[in-house]
């Protein structure tokens, strides 16, 4: 079908939340490449908002997921699935965590995650400690008790009354964050780096206080790494950077490589959750398990968590080498990268997809770059050479 064709059937019969989305439609996908239905080639440094971190098609997943429908695709949770209980025993394996959940999404696995604590509290006859201390600036997701977490009004304001109470406070502020622990507080759910809002690490020193006093005074510290989860930030989660161990994490976006699967991720001592506690009809399938097995079994063979970290750090001393007077900064870690400019970034933007580049962009001056962790120095330095051409 042609572009202008799938553009009014859209404006026409789609709810419109995503407003006037660039104006193109991929056909298909191969590594880093899309093609889209003109049969022009992009680029893809946006990989599907940090979910393709095998880039597009990848063998291994197609050929996972091809046996996978050829043999049973849901049969609901009212049996046992290998593949589920496989991927449990997987990112146990290698991670912090004693036991996990699967949903399908990041909204969905967050929501697991605030239920998880509040019940732990419930259960040991705490059931006033139901308050969630957030940051500002972060991102949970869209269900109504993650839009209540993610502390940005204008993704509230709509929605009066929120779920709650969840308490914000300014990211790195330390004695804000002491001062906002009460006896009602049950856990602290943060953004190891806070991504929708444009890429911005927290401090080791933060961290290390949340974890303190989590420890401290017995409540539970949460990580959502529905996006620096798996590889993105050149360690497998992001927590491993700091050293420091949440208690429950999150995942999802890159866990399926395009399959929609989100993990609620806990150690035991917290896993209070009992039969009928919790559930869901879809999540922990045959086939999404399928794929983010698949997924993982390529992140082992590609060493794809230590080419994060390398073709990042090459990303990184690439763009500061342009020494263009229009950065003027770049953050993030391993392949989750936000570039500052002091020039409006939605031309930047345009002038790289008319170059055959898919980039994100934050706000009016934050570039945001999310490439597949497949990615090799030869499609950075085409990238690079794009991006100061665009700049100059
Ligand atoms: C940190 C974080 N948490 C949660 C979500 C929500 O995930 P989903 O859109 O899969 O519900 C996102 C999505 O961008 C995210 O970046």
């Amino acid at each position: 079908m042609e572009l202008n064709n799938i553009i009014s059937l859209d404006k026409k019969h789609y709810m419109n939340t995503f407003g006037d989305r660039t104006p193109v439609c991929f056909e298909r996908g191969e590594g880093l490449y899309l093609y889209a239905t003109d049969g022009k080639r992009y680029a893809d440094f946006m990989g599907g908002i940090a979910v393709n971190a095998l880039g597009h098609s990848n063998p291994v997943i197609r050929k996972a997921l091809h046996d996978q429908i050829d043999k049973v695709l849901h049969t609901s949770n009212l049996y046992y699935i290998e593949n589920q209980a496989l991927l449990a025993e997987k990112l146990t394996k290698i991670s912090c965590a004693d036991r996990v959940f699967f949903a399908n999404s990041g909204a969905e696995a967050n929501e697991g995650a605030l239920k998880l604590a509040r019940i732990y509290f419930y259960k040991k006859g705490e059931g006033h400690k139901n308050e969630v201390i957030t940051l500002k600036n972060s991102f949970h997701g869209r269900t109504l008790a993650t839009v209540a977490a993610t502390g940005q009004e204008k993704y509230q304001k709509p929605y009066a009354p929120l779920p709650g109470p969840f308490v914000h406070v300014e990211p790195n502020d330390i004695d804000a964050l002491y001062g906002a622990v009460t006896e009602n507080i049950c856990a602290i759910m943060l953004e190891v780096i806070q991504g929708e809002s444009g890429v911005h690490p927290l401090t080791y020193a933060y961290l290390s206080v949340a974890r303190k006093i989590c420890d401290e005074k017995g409540i539970l510290l949460i990580f959502d790494e529905v996006q620096t989860g798996m590889g993105r930030t050149g360690e497998m989660f992001g927590y491993e950077h700091y050293c420091i161990e949440p208690d429950i994490f999150t995942l999802a976006k890159a866990l399926g490589g395009g399959v929609p699967i989100g993990a609620v991720c806990a150690k035991d001592f917290c896993c209070a959750f009992n039969p009928g506690d919790h559930g869901t009809t879809f999540g922990g399938n045959p086939l999404a398990c399928r794929a983010a097995l698949a997924v993982l079994e390529v992140f082992e063979r590609d060493e794809l968590v230590e080419n994060s970290r390398k073709m990042g750090e090459y990303l990184v001393s690439k763009i500061d080498g342009l020494k263009s007077n229009k950065i003027t900064q770049i953050r993030g870690r391993g392949l989750m990268i936000g570039i500052e400019l002091n020039t409006p970034v939605k031309e930047i933007n345009k002038k790289l997809f008319d170059k055959g580049y898919l980039c994100g962009s934050v706000g009016n001056t934050t570039l945001r770059i999310l490439p597949p962790l497949t990615i090799t120095k030869a499609d950075i330095d085409g990238f690079v050479s794009v991006l100061k051409e665009v700049l100059s």
